[in-house]
């Protein structure tokens, strides 16, 4: 089932190590090549020589040996996969901080491809806040975080945080690679960020949305093998935009027209930008001078380009598009669904604590045309973009 794919395991300092052997093996009856990189801490939990006859691979541990420098670069881009199993707190928070001062780290830091982690540790660090807050941290880089089991800890204590079995794991790992190549050869395009309306050279009418949602949905379309158009507005933060071809807009119209250029070789269009809906009928060519003590500004309506896609969709076409609802959610996000002819809602309410604008978190509803509607927990916007890109990929083979 991973003949062929590249697996670089890190092996922290815990007691679950000793399950790292086990898990080697089962990766390489499966086929994968697998290299092993042990932090100082884990040998003293599990030999690297037994992890080396297991892979058929040297195990690596330092930097620097012998005089010689280990390209922790070159091991980042070798492989398909970095699997962190077990993760100790101590990798945990380092990961978490971008600190680099061991050789896991530093390929951890410069690797390319996705990374999976399965952390171990007792109930009571596993609960503290400090490991939920920087488990949220790897969420919002991407990783998938394999959960933890309930049983005997190594403190005879019994409860959660127990490193997940190593065949729990590797089915973890082979859905990955199966989701991965899922959308290959589909062409997807997504809209992010605000728009912004311009009143006279240095005034605008905009909105607080970051781009975050629509960037996240985009980099998961893009993991499971889509050629991904990302049309964004001018979302001012950091947001991760490699791998994604991006074209820039500031205006509804701007966004309008470069979405009806590339819609028609679209399969799956996803609009979770925050359109203006109005904007100045007339735009100044100087700067507006403070004179009157009132002053009122003319607004016309900025073309809706999630209905105008509507009524151009064909079959084969998936259209998803946004609903940001105070009241009346459920009953505006279905009216929504229906005028713009799109085959899925997602439904964002700004009265639900940690979703929406500017936050790395979302709650979320979904409705599609089939009468299907899914309620999902609060989570990180990578984590809701994963659920989003399911439901299409359900509603598309349904
Ligand atoms: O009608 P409303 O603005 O609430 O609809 C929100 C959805 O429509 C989002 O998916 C948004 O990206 C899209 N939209 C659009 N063009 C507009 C306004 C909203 O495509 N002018």
């Amino acid at each position: 089932m991973l003949k062929g794919k590249k697996i670089l395991l890190g092996v922290t300092g815990s007691i679950a190590a000793y399950k790292a052997a086990l898990l080697v093996r089962i990766l390489v009856k499966e086929g994968a090549e697998v290299k092993v990189i042990m932090t100082a801490a884990a040998k003293d939990f599990i030999s690297p020589l037994t992890l080396g006859t297991l892979t058929k691979n040297p195990v690596i541990t330092d930097l620097f040996k012998d005089d010689a420098w280990a390209n922790h670069v070159m091991l980042g881009r070798w492989a398909d996969l970095m699997l962190i199993a077990p993760l100790s707190c101590n990798t945990l928070a380092r990961m978490a901080a971008g600190i680099c001062d061991n050789l896991l780290l530093s390929v951890y830091l410069s690797a390319a491809c996705p990374v999976m982690v399965a952390p171990a540790m007792d109930e009571d660090m596993w609960k503290h806040p400090a490991t939920r807050r920087n488990l949220r941290t790897l969420a919002t880089f991407g990783h998938h975080v394999v959960q933890v089991g309930t049983g005997e800890l190594a403190s005879g204590l019994y409860g959660e945080g127990r490193m997940a079995e190593p065949d729990d794991i590797l089915k973890e790992i082979v859905g990955h690679f199966h989701q991965q190549g899922s959308l290959k050869g589909k062409k997807a395009m997504v809209t992010a960020g605000p728009t912004f309306e311009h009143i006279d050279p240095v005034r605008f009418i905009g909105n607080h949305s970051s781009g975050k949602m629509g960037v996240a949905i985009a980099r998961e379309l893009l993991n499971r093998g889509a050629e991904v158009t990302l049309i964004l507005g001018p979302a001012t933060g950091e947001l991760q935009l490699e791998g994604l071809d991006t074209i820039r807009v500031q205006t509804a119209r701007e966004m309008y027209d470069a979405c009806h250029r590339a819609f028609g070789e679209t399969d799956i269009t996803v609009m979770a930008a925050a359109v203006a809906d109005y904007t100045p009928a007339l735009v100044a060519p100087e700067k507006i001078k403070k004179n009157e003590e009132d002053w009122s500004l003319t607004l016309k309506k900025t073309p809706d380009i999630l209905k105008s896609l509507g009524q151009m969709k064909k079959d084969g076409q998936t259209l998803v598009g946004f609903a940001l609802e105070t009241r009346n959610e459920r009953d505006n996000a279905l009216s929504k669904l229906a005028q713009k002819n799109a085959d899925i809602i997602v439904l964002n309410s700004l009265t639900d604590q940690g979703a929406g604008f500017g936050k790395d978190t979302n709650k979320i509803t979904v409705f599609d045309r089939n009468g299907g509607e899914r309620r999902y927990e609060l989570k990180s916007k990578t984590e809701v973009a994963k659920d989003i890109v399911d439901y299409i990929m359900e509603y598309t083979h349904a």
